[in-house]
């Protein structure tokens, strides 16, 4: 029995290939795993006590009773995800009890590769065998999501934690964020003699602070003007009349970034299955230039790396993840790397910024247990 109540597991983060802000209108969206992953040994308790600890926090461990969850009693801290975790799942119905958790974690926080979600699934996946809750992947990713909204108190999207959670090495995942349904589409770079650099600029971004919200109360604005449930319901074909119906200049360049990019999601997924994986390039920077201009997320660093990038040679790049700060994907023929590497951290330097880091992204695995 005692093997049954403690075991370890991870989590990883994850990189979006195209489809951006797209989550919170219903939209679609086409993330991949990182092979960094957030990996938890948690050993189940039963007298309602919730202790973490993590290698990469300085201080004692943390103890919270279970009872005494609640979002108001969110103490602005690391913990407050795991402790969500607990609290949403307790909150839809799911008998969880205590637990010690130890975390230690190679994702890059604040890098927009999704550090929290990555820490929030790995959370869901161990109570849920640890509780035997057999809970679907799609739905621990949703709980994980009330975790962020209701308990964290940042306004995010689906995304993230679904990629965590339910992708698998060698595929992007393909996610209808309306009806939830999800499509592994191949997307092997190494075999095509292609690279996915990611290009970390160690510009902090936040969520849970104003301009991600913005966007998103911006975007609910629009899908009223327009009598439409999500953005999603307005077609690309539909899109210049749909603008012509809009005063505000900023919701405008909101519902032409959310309409385009719904249909650049399509676009990428079309080359892929046709076997024309350089044809992606394009439709990424595409993508860029609409989160930077029409939705204006990006920030001069993420711009330096992309306009770097082209001019060096790369396939397309783009901001990637929820943009004010974090990382770029940059796409290339592998024997670019070098030069690639080599420009971006050239451009940083002689702009007087801080040193990004570069490395590939192979699409990984989700969530799983490891022993
Ligand atoms: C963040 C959020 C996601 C999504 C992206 C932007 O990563 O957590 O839900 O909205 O930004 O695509």
């Amino acid at each position: 029995m005692s093997e049954l109540r403690e075991g370890v597991w991870a989590a990883p983060g994850r990189v979006n290939l195209i489809g951006e802000h797209t989550d919170y209108n219903d939209g679609f969206v086409m993330p991949f795993a990182l092979p960094h992953t957030t990996v938890a040994t948690v050993r189940r308790r039963d007298d309602g006590v919730l202790r973490f600890q993590s290698s990469d926090v300085a201080g004692p461990a943390v103890e919270r009773r279970i009872d005494d969850l609640a979002p108001a009693r969110a103490t602005g801290s690391w913990t407050d995800y795991p402790a969500g975790v607990v609290w949403a799942l307790r909150e839809a119905g799911h008998a969880v009890g205590g637990a010690d958790f130890h975390y230690e974690s190679t994702v890059p926080t604040g890098a927009g590769l999704s550090s929290s979600a990555a820490l929030e699934v790995v959370t869901a996946l161990a109570l849920n065998d640890l509780y035997e809750l057999g809970l679907e992947r799609g739905l621990m990713a949703k709980l994980c999501q009330r975790a962020e909204n209701a308990y964290v108190g940042a306004p995010t999207g689906i995304m993230d934690q679904t990629a965590s959670a339910c992708c698998t090495a060698g595929h992007a995942l393909y996610l209808d964020t309306r009806d939830l349904s999800r499509r592994q589409i191949p997307f092997d770079l190494a075999a095509l003699g292609l690279e996915l650099l990611v290009v970390d600029t160690r510009v902090k971004h936040s969520h849970s602070e104003g301009e991600y919200g913005k966007r998103r109360a911006g975007c609910e604005a629009g899908a009223a003007a327009l009598g439409v449930t999500a953005l999603r319901d307005i077609a690309y074909e539909d899109l210049p009349t749909a603008l012509s119906r809009l005063d505000d200049p900023e919701i405008r360049g909101l519902v032409r970034h959310i309409v385009t990019e719904n249909r650049r999601v399509e676009r990428v997924i079309a080359h892929l299955e046709a076997d024309e994986v350089r044809a992606i390039g394009p439709v990424l920077t595409e993508g860029h230039v609409s989160l930077r201009d029409d939705f204006r997320v990006s920030c001069t660093e993420l711009d330096l790396v992309v306009d770097t990038a082209l001019a060096a040679g790369a396939l397309g790049a783009r901001m990637t993840g929820g943009g004010f700060g974090g990382s770029a994907v940059v796409l290339a023929d592998a024997s670019m790397t070098p030069t690639l590497t080599g420009a971006i951290l050239k451009a940083f330097a002689s702009g007087g910024y801080a040193e990004p880091r570069v490395f590939p992204a192979t699409p990984s695995a989700g969530a799983t247990r490891l022993s």
